[in-house]
């Protein structure tokens, strides 16, 4: 596996696997429908620090993102191809994010979890600080996770 930024020409592939991972939790078609619009990148996040992991022979299977925001960094994505899913494609991509939002001068990374993924970012150190409003879904409320760099 290896990491490079994102490219324009991918974005709507890039998309796509978006919403296949978010997918792998189970949610019906209403609610995927639903996270269509916060989930599809566009030209301007070519501007935000925006890496893809990919195998050797040049397959995508997982992407992160990060925006700094005055002294702190948000994790915006951070998706892994739904049949790679515990292989370490998350760690490797998470651990980029982390390098980034410090090489930027972050001191800490929120993340705006889904709630089957919050374990996965304990695991990685960050800590639960409470529920914060969905992007997607009006009236649902997501974990919040920090972790201080
Ligand atoms: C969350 C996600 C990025 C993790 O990626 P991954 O490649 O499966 O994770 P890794 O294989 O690198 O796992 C690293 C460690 O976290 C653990 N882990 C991974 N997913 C976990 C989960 N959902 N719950 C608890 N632990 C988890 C692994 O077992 C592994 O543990 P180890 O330290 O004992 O080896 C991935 O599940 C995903 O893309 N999910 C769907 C999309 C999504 O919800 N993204 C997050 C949006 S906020």
């Amino acid at each position: 596996m290896r990491l490079r930024p994102a490219r324009a020409d991918e974005l709507a592939e890039l998309t796509e696997l978006c919403l296949r991972s978010k997918a792998v939790w189970g949610y019906d078609a209403a609610f995927m429908a639903a996270c269509r619009n916060e989930l599809t990148l566009h030209p301007r996040d070519l501007d935000t620090p925006l890496q893809v992991a990919e195998t050797d022979d040049g397959h995508v299977i997982g992407l992160a993102q990060i925006r700094l925001a005055g002294g702190e960094a948000e994790l915006a994505r951070l998706f892994v191809e739904p049949v790679l899913l515990r292989g370490g494609a998350g760690r490797v991509l998470f651990a980029w994010a982390v390098t980034e939002a410090r090489r930027l001068g972050a001191d800490r990374l929120t993340i705006e979890a889904d709630p089957d993924a919050a374990p996965f970012y304990e695991r990685m150190g960050a800590r639960l600080a409470g529920e914060v409003p969905s992007g997607s879904i009006a009236g649902r409320m997501i974990p919040r996770l920090v972790l201080t760099l």
